[in-house]
């Protein structure tokens, strides 16, 4: 079972897949992408993967018809052929191939590039017991509602977190309001209900996100979404982190502070199993 790639319609072995240095997605990361998993060849939340994609592409001025590109067409066809039971799809957009100018010319043809790769088993001890998360000063620009592969602030926060021994960083702004991980969206329970920040252009709009809070609403759990400082984050009930790579994470400890108790509540283990109930059979890990 290949790990393949798919630049342009063209499918090759993952290796041997490459693109031109003088792409506008190499030269300034002047490029979308969005990360979609299928599990046992059926793609969970697809069409809203593709439609936050479109939004991707109209903000940065690449506005694209994804039904044209044969979007969906590549990935039955990379699923099929690469035919894991749980494939992680990733989908890279950039503006396409011109010499390096600041200024793109009109009328390029667009680098469109798929990978099909095993997604790695979830590590149950993870799910068990939660991990730690280290709060850090957001420093992304202002427009994180668009899925951009420039994302040097979230690998720099992410790699000074796990060096510190936790699992992410969470971003803070200056004035003490959480957004999201470097790589989840964030959410907390305080007093049974559950919170998380806008979706506004200061984070990720995560399709997981709203997943979860359409699992809440069947769960009966009450959703807030608003502002939070970093210390309602310290001192919730329960805190978890959701993406489409993780679905819901437990979070047990913020900084040097546990959350609630330390260990992983009853709301997030609810939410958990409501979440587990909408996926398809072989997406039920941990
Ligand atoms: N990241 N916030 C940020 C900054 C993200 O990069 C992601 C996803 C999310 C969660 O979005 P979703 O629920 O749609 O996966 C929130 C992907 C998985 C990645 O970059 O690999």
């Amino acid at each position: 079972m290949p790990e393949l790639a798919c630049i342009n319609g063209n499918f090759c072995p993952i290796d041997e897949a490459t693109v031109s240095i003088n792409d506008r997605g190499f030269q300034f990361a002047d490029s979308v992408y969005e990360v979609i998993v299928a599990y046992d060849g059926k793609p969970f939340l697809m069409n809203e993967h593709l439609e936050r994609l479109s939004r991707s592409l109209s903000l940065c001025d690449m506005p694209m018809d994804l039904d044209e590109l044969k979007i969906e067409q590549l990935i039955a066809d990379g699923l099929s052929r690469s035919a894991f039971s749980a494939t992680v799809i990733y989908i890279q957009i950039t503006r396409g191939v011109q010499e390096r100018n600041h200024l793109y010319r009109d009328g390029l043809t667009p680098t469109v590039l798929l990978t099909f790769r095993e997604k790695p088993a979830a590590d149950p001890d993870r799910y068990r017991d939660g991990v730690g998360l280290m709060s850090t000063e957001d420093q992304r620009w202002a427009m994180c509602e668009i899925k951009a592969t420039g994302l040097l602030p979230n690998v720099l926060a992410k790699n000074r977190a796990v060096r510190a021994g936790f699992q992410d960083a969470v971003l803070v702004t200056s004035d003490g309001l959480v957004r999201e991980c470097t790589a989840s969206n964030i959410f907390v329970i305080h007093a049974g209900a559950l919170i998380t920040p806008v979706a506004d252009e200061s984070i990720l709009h995560g399709i997981t996100r709203d997943y979860v809070l359409r699992c809440a609403a069947l769960a009966n759990v009450p959703t807030d979404e608003r502002s939070m400082t970093v210390e309602e984050l310290c001192g919730s009930d329960e805190a978890f982190i959701s993406s489409t790579m993780v679905d819901i994470l437990p979070v047990t400890r913020i900084d040097q502070q546990n959350v609630g108790d330390g260990t992983v509540g009853p709301v997030t283990r609810a939410l958990m199993a409501a979440y587990r109930q909408g996926m398809p059979h072989a997406a039920q890990p941990a």
